[in-house]
């Protein structure tokens, strides 16, 4: 837990095409109405040499990247991210809203790619020396659902979401897995409801977050 630091973490996690980032920006417009300072951040990048990192694992034309190489990728841009930017601002008591974060590993790379989820949770934990999200906002999608939500859209899927429909499958899995055995600190909700419902119940969960004792937010 972000037990040290006086702000608030909170990591918006799902398959792809499950809108978490019009989330993420629902959720900074209200916080910031309310006069809180967000940092809006995203992974993979979230910092010059971890967009550069991005690029190489997302973009297609590098050849094949093996799964251990994939995984440590993802690790070393969270490494830099974890230090450079989500920590400093944490310590300076703003709210951290980033757009994926250690659950994408554990499930993509840990499930997806089969590496198995405790060795990956175990890297990430040494890359990031233990920083955890207070809350993990988990929007669950449906693997065809999440693809035809992404081909909607103009841009080409990138290497990730190429995969089949099964590999989607055991991501959206492991996910669920993950907010089971911590359900305090998760918030799941379907992807497909309303844009606005899941923007008011996000926001009431955070409310509920940013009352509890100790909160003393810049
Ligand atoms: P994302 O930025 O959510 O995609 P986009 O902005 O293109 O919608 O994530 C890019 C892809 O990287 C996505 O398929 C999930 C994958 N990913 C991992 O496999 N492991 C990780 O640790 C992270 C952060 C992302």
């Amino acid at each position: 837990m972000n037990t040290q630091s006086p702000g608030l973490f909170i990591a918006f996690e799902g398959g792809d095409g499950a809108g978490k980032s019009t989330q993420a920006a629902r959720l900074a417009g209200s916080l910031e109405l309310l006069g809180l300072t967000v940092l809006r951040t995203r992974e993979p990048g979230g910092t010059p040499i971890g967009e550069k990192l991005r690029s190489l694992v997302l973009d297609h034309g590098h050849g094949h990247i093996d799964a251990h190489t994939e995984a440590l990728m993802f690790a070393a841009s969270r490494a830099a991210h974890a230090s450079q930017v989500i920590r400093p601002a944490l310590e300076r008591g703003e709210v951290v809203l980033t757009d994926r974060y250690i659950d994408s590993s554990v499930a993509y790379q840990g499930a997806g790619r089969d590496l198995g989820t405790d060795a990956v949770r175990s890297i990430n934990e040494w890359a990031t020396s233990g920083l955890h999200p207070d809350l993990t906002v988990l929007l669950d999608v449906h693997p065809a659902e999440g693809r035809s939500r992404r081909t909607a859209g103009e841009t080409a899927e990138d290497r990730l979401e190429s995969e089949a429909d099964e590999f989607h499958a055991r991501i959206r899995q492991a996910f669920l897995d993950l907010a089971a055995a911590r359900p305090d600190s998760y918030l799941v909700l379907e992807a497909r409801l309303p844009v606005d419902e899941l923007a008011a119940t996000i926001l009431d969960r955070v409310e509920q977050l940013l009352a509890s004792a100790g909160r003393r937010l810049g």
